[in-house]
């Protein structure tokens, strides 16, 4: 995102609607109204920093030679029933981690019930899933290898591949010195590299280090309205841009989501997990059904587009945008992409 020739202190005027403040810009108010606007602005910023640190559970501490381990795994299709499909062929880094279909597609071409979403930024995120079925991203690894329609390899069948590779054995305990090629330590090398598929900086964390012209006015103005009228950060909140939360926006379709797990909660029927929005411009299609292609028809959608039923989230109203609301929304969420480098894939063991 290019700087901007406006003045930075336009980028406040929604503040002054944030900070219920009405005193007209000509009243002597106007420069008091301004630096209480400033400070509101300051604070909301705050929320929106990224961490110093990447976590990992204590029995699995991220290492170099296990990040490249679980690269590997990541990439190698000898891990499906057909030898063709790996990880990365629906999680493929050149489509922002997800496969370009609305609904993804496995081994054989069978067309699975939902899309593929990225794997960026989930050492951060727990449960996994659009509906949270998995506690931790070692968990997660293991159901795509053996499920049927992803990967279709039993897991006795994996690690008596993986073992059959002498590049793998050697690598194994170099990374997990002690412990056993097993479907665990092959999870915790392919979580291990999960961990460090992270987005880079964006323009948007440029200007929340103090660079005024790293977006646009535009953009500054997107970013209060997702914190205030448009209600977004309610959802989408901190640095990645989820509460790692629950929630139905009112999608068309039958699939109960969050709501098979917990029947009994009704607000969690046709509830799926909050999506990141780091790099959301960079990947497409939307939604847990891949229904959306544009950010265009995102907007649109929470405008006024959602189902209204009871589990319905009671954050989910009309929101009356105008067409400047609805170009500044997508203009704040524009400033979220890193355009990180190419990813290569790596040499396989063997
Ligand atoms: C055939 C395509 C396909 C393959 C192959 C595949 N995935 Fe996925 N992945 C999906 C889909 C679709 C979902 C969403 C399913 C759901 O939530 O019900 C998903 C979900 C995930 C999630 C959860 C993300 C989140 O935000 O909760 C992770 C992590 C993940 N996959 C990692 C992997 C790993 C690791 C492999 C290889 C062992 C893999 N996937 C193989 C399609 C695929
Ligand atoms: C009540 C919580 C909530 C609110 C409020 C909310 N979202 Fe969402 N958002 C979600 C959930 C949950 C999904 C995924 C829904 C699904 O697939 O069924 C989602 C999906 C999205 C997606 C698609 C991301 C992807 O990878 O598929 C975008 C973009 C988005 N929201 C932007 C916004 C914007 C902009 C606003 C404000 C106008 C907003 N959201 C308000 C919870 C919320």
């Amino acid at each position: 995102m290019s700087g901007t020739k406006r003045k930075p202190i336009c980028a406040f005027g929604g503040l002054l609607a944030l900070a219920v403040i009405t005193a007209p810009l000509s009243s002597p108010y106007a420069y008091a109204a301004m630096a209480a606007g400033q400070a509101q602005l300051a604070k909301l910023m705050d929320g929106y920093r990224r961490p110093a640190d990447i976590p990992a559970p204590p029995d699995n501490p991220i290492t170099p030679a296990k990040v490249a381990l679980g690269k590997a795994l990541f990439f190698d299709p000898r891990l499906s029933g057909s030898g063709v499909i790996s990880c990365a062929s629906c999680h493929n880094p050149s489509l922002g981690w997800q496969d370009g279909l609305a609904k993804g597609v496995g081994d054989h071409g069978s067309q699975l019930a939902r899309r593929t979403p990225t794997i960026l930024n989930l050492a951060w995120s727990a449960p996994l899933f659009w509906d949270g079925r998995a506690a931790t991203l070692e968990e997660q690894a293991k159901v795509p290898m053996a499920a049927g329609d992803e990967m279709n390899k039993p897991h006795d069948q994996v690690v008596a591949q993986v073992k059959a590779i002498p590049g793998y054995r050697a690598a194994f305990a170099t990374a997990y010195p002690g412990e056993d090629v097993n479907i665990d330590t092959i999870a915790k090398a392919i979580a291990t590299y999960e961990r460090t598929v992270i987005s880079g900086r964006s323009p948007f964390d440029e200007w929340l280090g103090g660079e005024e012209a790293a977006i646009s006015a535009s953009a500054k103005q997107g970013f209060v309205l997702f914190n205030t009228t448009a209600k977004c950060a309610s959802c989408h909140s901190g640095w990645r841009f989820t509460d790692d939360g629950f929630h139905d926006i009112g999608l068309a379709g039958d699939d109960p989501g969050r709501g098979r797990i917990m029947p009994k909660i009704a607000v969690l029927d046709h509830a799926f997990k909050t999506p990141t929005l780091r790099n959301v411009a960079d990947r497409s299609p939307y939604m847990h059904d891949g229904s959306m292609r544009t950010l265009e028809e995102v907007v649109d959608h929470y405008d006024h587009g959602f189902i209204k039923r009871p589990s319905l989230a009671d954050q989910i109203k009309p929101l009356g945008l105008s067409a400047q609301d609805k170009a500044d929304l997508l203009a704040f969420m524009r400033t979220l992409s890193s355009h990180d480098d190419t990813v290569v894939a790596p040499t396989l063991p063997h």
